[in-house]
């Protein structure tokens, strides 16, 4: 991590920029020439005899957790290697002792977020299948590859066409000192284009004493039908480092559970839901949640490097991230899934200064934290504008301090929110039999737009098609958007001895009253209707951030509120329309004796899919044509691309508050409390809801309630 000291001895914004930024994962970019990232926190060394343990709020369960306060300017995310380590010995390294208790449990980490949405019933069954066991120890670059088959799964399940649902899990052991790591899962094959991102994720960061640290974190993979249901080549990949310093390998076992039902004479198509009321769609959702995968599921097209054997997001700026294919003619129906984690250099992108400010700063502290606390996730589809949105903070289980985030991780850092983005008005110009240009950017509110890199990137392409024969025209989309410059507002000042008691630092970054709107629109004749329709995306975007640096820069404030919209009309009907909200706010407080870290943050997210909008009119519900280029599928004879399975209305909402503290020991940082508490609710027009408030105090797990239709589906935790 390169960062340039503001002032020449360690100085007090140094500290809480390097407390900041080393905290983080240990992830690079994957070209980097390096393994090792040094951002690090873990656990290797013995507690100090002199740690305060008469603290009132230490408790024998204590995670004593020391961080890199030193770390600065040392080295590079990029250019670090083995012997760059040797800076956090100097600086009496970072450490994370795991208190040296009798007990022998396993801390169980979690992340509080909605199970997989199915139940036992007597109509259906399931199977679970390892796929890939593995102990990812030296293994940067090294991903696990898996032929992946229908096949692999026990007889009896393996016929894709009774699938009705597709989980997949992930279980992780790892005792000793490690970074948290950002682990991948692609999948796909030559006609889905290789390497479609399936899932994000992250590990528990470890502590040192056996029996460690247990994670198990689930996904719903049931979006990816037609990507499982075929032969494909599996990718996952967890860039580890094991050596004398950080020596935990990550022990993770991934599976894939498919349910089905019983009955095969069950398993009838959906019946349309054409012109149903939208009140209406909850008792229907519940009948299709139960309707075969292949009869609701869309093609899938992969928008990332699309390597064969090599985990294939982009890191960009740096990358152009541009995949090229083509899909099919008939498609009447495509959405865009993103997936963007800020990593490297702007993993704390929402704890970035103006580059304005930056400048005003003493020379040696200009680098900094460039490109303000804004960002925006872009799709460009043969370089226009498709869709763009304010991404979701993930921190990581290492974020800003590890200390408030054991056993409860941080919201989304075992599973990471993704976009969806409405593409149908570009079916005009992509249904041309040709290959078109799909691009991901990642954008700030500064001028030029710069960002500090590295944002991890890639997506795909979820297409609907109707029948065979008939072709998709229209326009191309006519977008209107205003300039970023003229979109947001930037402000901020440095007054006074900044390092002395009443300078400060102050940056903020607003948008416009109303927010940053983007209007995509286009005339689309869909495959086998006569008539045209007016195909309209609007997008916004509503962002505000305070940041402030005072006392001498022992104080770091920091409020932000990202929201935004999408809204899609298909010939005046609502196709996809979410609203999300994520506010966030931390502060950073530092004095001779502590580093403390208070956080508060929220996701909520509503969203809604008709998939029967009238683009689709009438010839599709029962369209059932097949892979793009029409020839059978494998391992079943039935295809994809009908529907979407996602429930018609869906509303996530999460509060999630923590703390922590360290004291400062011999110049280092060693942990004294963490706690987090958090509430979660989930409902969808499927019937499934799912509520769960948490509370841990000091690893300990004060309080779970757990209630909904999903309750028996929660894993539990102590
Ligand atoms: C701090 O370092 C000094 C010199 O290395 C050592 O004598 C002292 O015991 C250390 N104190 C603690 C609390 O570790
Ligand atoms: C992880 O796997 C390695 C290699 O199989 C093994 O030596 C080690 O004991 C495992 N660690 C844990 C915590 O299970
Ligand atoms: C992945 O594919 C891209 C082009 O799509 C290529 O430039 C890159 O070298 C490939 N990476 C690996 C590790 O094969
Ligand atoms: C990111 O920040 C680092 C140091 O803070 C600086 O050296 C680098 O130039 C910045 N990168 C970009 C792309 O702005
Ligand atoms: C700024 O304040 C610090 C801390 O009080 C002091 O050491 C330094 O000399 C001051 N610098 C200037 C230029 O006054
Ligand atoms: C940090 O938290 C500790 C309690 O762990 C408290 O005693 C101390 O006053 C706090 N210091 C600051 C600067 O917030
Ligand atoms: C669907 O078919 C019905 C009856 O044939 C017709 O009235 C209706 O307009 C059609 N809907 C669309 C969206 O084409």
């Amino acid at each position: 991590m390169k960062r340039r000291s503001l002032v020449k001895s360690p100085g007090l914004l140094t500290l809480l920029l390097a407390a900041l930024a080393s905290y983080g994962q240990g992830r690079s970019l994957p070209q980097a020439a390096s393994p090792l990232s040094p951002r690090l926190i873990g656990a290797q060394a013995p507690v100090s005899a002199a740690f305060p343990r008469s603290t009132a709020s230490v408790s024998s369960a204590d995670p004593l957790v020391e961080v890199a306060a030193g770390s600065l300017g040392h080295t590079s995310p990029f250019a670090s290697t083995l012997p760059d380590l040797t800076f956090m010995n100097e600086q009496k390294d970072p450490l994370e002792a795991s208190a040296v208790t009798a007990e022998a449990k396993p801390l169980i980490n979690f992340e509080v977020n909605v199970p997989p949405r199915w139940l036992p019933s007597d109509e259906q069954e399931s199977s679970t299948t390892v796929l890939i066991e593995r102990s990812f120890a030296n293994s940067y670059y090294k991903p696990s590859l898996l032929r992946y088959s229908p096949s692999l799964i026990p007889k009896g399940f393996r016929d894709p066409t009774k699938w009705t649902s597709l989980v997949l899990e992930q279980r992780g052991v790892a005792v000793g000192r490690q970074f948290d790591r950002l682990g991948t899962i692609f999948l796909g094959n030559s006609k889905t284009g290789y390497s479609t991102e399936v899932w994000r994720t992250d590990n528990a960061q470890p502590v040192r004493d056996p029996p460690g640290v247990l994670w198990e974190a689930h996904k719903d993979v049931s979006r990816y039908y037609d990507l499982f249901r075929q032969e494909g080549e599996m990718i996952f990949d967890y860039p580890n480092v094991v050596n004398d310093i950080y020596t935990a390998p990550l022990n993770i076992t991934l599976s894939l559970t498919v349910h089905q039902l019983k009955d095969a004479a069950a398993a009838l198509p959906a019946p349309p839901k054409v012109g149903v009321p939208i009140n209406a769609i909850g008792a229907l959702d519940a009948q299709s949640k139960a309707t075969p995968l292949a009869a609701r599921s869309p093609l899938v097209y992969s928008i990332s490097q699309r390597n064969k054997t090599s985990a294939s997001h982009w890191a960009v700026p740096g990358d152009k991230a541009v995949a090229r294919f083509a899909i099919p003619v008939n498609a009447m129906q495509a959405v865009a899934e993103i997936y963007a984690s800020g990593t490297a250099d702007d993993e704390f992108w929402y704890g970035s200064l103006n580059t304005d400010i930056t400048k005003q700063l003493p020379t040696d502290a200009q680098a900094g934290f460039p490109h303000g606390a804004y960002r925006e996730v872009r799709l460009y589809v043969d370089g226009i504008l498709a869709g763009a949105v304010a991404p979701y903070p993930v921190i990581f289980t290492g974020g800003i301090s590890p200390l408030m985030w054991r056993p409860q991780t941080g919201f989304g850092s075992y599973d990471q929110p993704t976009y969806l983005l409405d593409l149908t008005a570009f079916l005009g110009i992509l249904c041309d039999g040709r290959e078109h240009e799909y691009e991901i950017k990642v954008a700030s509110a500064e001028e030029d737009e710069e960002n500090n890199k590295s944002w991890f990137v890639s997506g795909n392409l979820q297409v609907v098609v109707g029948k065979e024969g008939d072709i998709t025209s229209g326009s191309t989309p006519v977008v209107e958007v205003a300039s970023t410059k003229d979109s947001f507002v930037l402000s901020g000042s440095v007054k006074g001895n900044i390092t002395g008691p009443d300078g400060s630092i102050l940056s903020e970054v607003k948008s416009i009253p109303g927010g940053r709107k983007i209007k995509i629109s286009s005339h689309l004749t869909p495959a086998g209707t006569l008539q045209g329709l007016e195909v309209v995306t609007e997008h916004t975007t509503s962002f505000s951030s305070k940041q402030t640096l005072t006392q001498g820069l022992d104080r770091n404030d920091v409020t932000q509120h990202a929201s935004g919209s999408q809204k899609s009309t298909h010939g005046g009907a609502p196709f996809l329309e979410n609203s999300y909200s994520y506010p966030l706010t931390f502060g950073i407080t530092s004095d001779e004796g502590f580093l403390n870290t208070t956080l508060k943050h929220e996701y909520h997210l509503e969203q809604a899919l008709h998939p029967l909008a009238a683009s689709r009119g009438n010839s599709t519900s029962h369209a059932n044509t097949g892979s793009v280029d029409g020839s059978a599928t494998v391992g079943s004879g039935s295809g994809s691309g009908s529907g979407f399975p996602y429930p018609s209305t869906q509303r996530i909402s999460t509060r999630q508050s923590a703390a922590g503290s360290a004291a400062k020991v011999n110049g280092s940082l060693v942990g004294i409390s963490g706690s987090a508490q958090q509430t979660y609710s989930y409902v969808d027009s499927e019937g499934y809801d799912f509520k769960r408030t948490v509370e841990v105090v000091d690893r300990v797990v004060k309080r779970d309630e757990i209630d909904g239709s999903l309750k028996s589906q929660a894993l539990p935790v102590q």
